[in-house]
């Protein structure tokens, strides 16, 4: 049972085009309109202010930005850093760990494909090895993930990487238990967690990661170019930018034995309320950080609707998903588990269709918007329910896929 009554208000919030269909809150929300409003206005003032805006209110309301999200995810705003999105973010992980050659970075077969080229080339980099994890047969129950993790672990393993939500079969992983696994053998535990905050509850203190990235324009409805990382303390003086700006004149020094010590100030308020290691990573030039300033209002609009109570019907659309699909034919792919499955659904190719082109004549046949993805030789379709799609949109895509097969 779906229930609209609570959100009707918050749906006539969220833009949309008609005639369109976007199942896939596991790539991009849609933008509320509050935001929206929030990001042009701060938008206009860049085009009419420029380089004030730039020199004089950036740090400012990144700052707020900044405290806001640490609020949300249960973080201390100095172990945060904004930047434009996930990939970024573990890039700033992966690319400034050293391993020394026969090291192993233990992973699993359901990484995102752009981390595992990072994972490949920083183990090509340093003669170390990427060690695979077989989700396959760890869909049961979560302990089953962290058992199969702890038999992979060797001598030689220096990084655990892993997905708090796997992007191509959908499966929650037990993030804090695997990152308790990795501190009880020394290990780094570095957590891809671009589809987690406001899809499952993401309390950074208590999951306890080395380092943790995600996106904030996947579920929590941030404009596309907001991400973060979250890096524990004792990693943060390891942590080297990948690009050098106006934070790194001492980049070739001995590295700052206090990365939270404050930024030093420069003629600007380019660093202002900044850590010296947030100037570091963070100021990658000038660029439009505008989707990074909009956190306070992106948490207000999610706290007005009910952060429970958004999951509750995200999940309940994920549920009538399965069942509607079901009816047809197709074969949900998700984990029984309740822990292991949250609000994107997966369902398998049939074989008569081809995976290549699917997605595509999905949206330029019938304007619905969903993914094909791939796991080991297997394709499903990806159906993201965020709180703001409705039943309508659902039997939509049903009808759709009955015209197709
Ligand atoms: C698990 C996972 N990691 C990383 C990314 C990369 O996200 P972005 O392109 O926003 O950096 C994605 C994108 O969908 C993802 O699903």
């Amino acid at each position: 049972m779906v229930d609209d009554t609570h959100f009707l208000p918050f749906l006539l919030q969220i833009p949309a085009t008609p005639g369109e269909v976007h199942l896939n809150a596991g790539t991009l929300s849609p933008t509320p309109l509050p935001v929206m409003r929030a990001v042009e206005a701060l938008r206009h003032c860049q085009a009419s202010t420029p380089s004030s805006f730039f020199f004089f209110e950036t740090s400012r309301r990144i700052d707020a930005s900044r405290r806001a999200l640490s609020r949300f995810l249960n973080a201390r705003p100095e172990d945060i850093f904004l930047l434009p999105n996930v990939t970024t973010a573990l890039n700033v992980v992966m690319q400034s760990i050293r391993l020394a050659p026969g090291d192993e970075i233990l992973t699993t077969d359901h990484e995102y494909g752009a981390m595992r080229i990072l994972l490949e080339h920083v183990a090509r980099r340093d003669g170390s090895t990427v060690r695979i994890v077989n989700l396959g047969n760890c869909l049961q129950d979560p302990g089953e993930v962290v058992e199969a993790f702890r038999r992979s672990i060797s001598a030689r393993t220096r990084v655990m990487f892993f997905s708090h939500i796997t992007s191509a079969s959908a499966l929650v992983l037990p993030a804090q238990s695997l990152c308790k696994l990795a501190r009880e053998h020394n290990i780094l535990s570095i957590v891809d967690g671009a589809h987690a905050p406001a899809h499952v509850p993401v309390d950074l203190n208590a999951i306890d990661a080395d380092a943790y990235g995600a996106n904030c324009h996947k579920w929590m409805m941030a404009p596309a170019g907001c991400g973060f990382l979250y890096a524990r303390p004792s990693l943060k003086p390891k942590l080297r930018p990948h690009i050098l700006s106006w934070g790194n004149g001492d980049y070739d020094a001995a590295q700052p034995a206090d990365p939270d010590a404050p930024a030093p100030s420069g003629p600007w308020d380019l660093s202002a309320g900044c850590t010296r290691l947030q100037y570091r990573l963070e100021y990658l030039g000038v660029y439009d950080r505008t989707p990074q300033m909009v956190l306070p209002e992106v948490i207000g609009f999610l706290d007005q609707i009910g952060v429970d109570r958004m999951r509750l019907r995200a999940g309940a659309l994920a549920r009538f998903a399965r069942s509607i699909l079901g009816d047809i034919g197709w074969v949900c792919g998700n984990s029984p588990h309740q822990a292991m499955s949250g609000c994107m659904s997966i369902f398998e190719l049939p074989a008569t269709i081809d995976p290549s082109t699917f997605a595509h004549q999905l949206w330029t046949r019938h304007r619905i918007l969903c993914p094909v993805t791939r796991v080991g030789e297997s394709h499903f379709l990806r159906v993201s329910t965020g709180w703001f799609n409705t039943t309508d949109q659902i039997r939509v895509l049903a009808s759709a896929l009955k015209s197709m097969t």
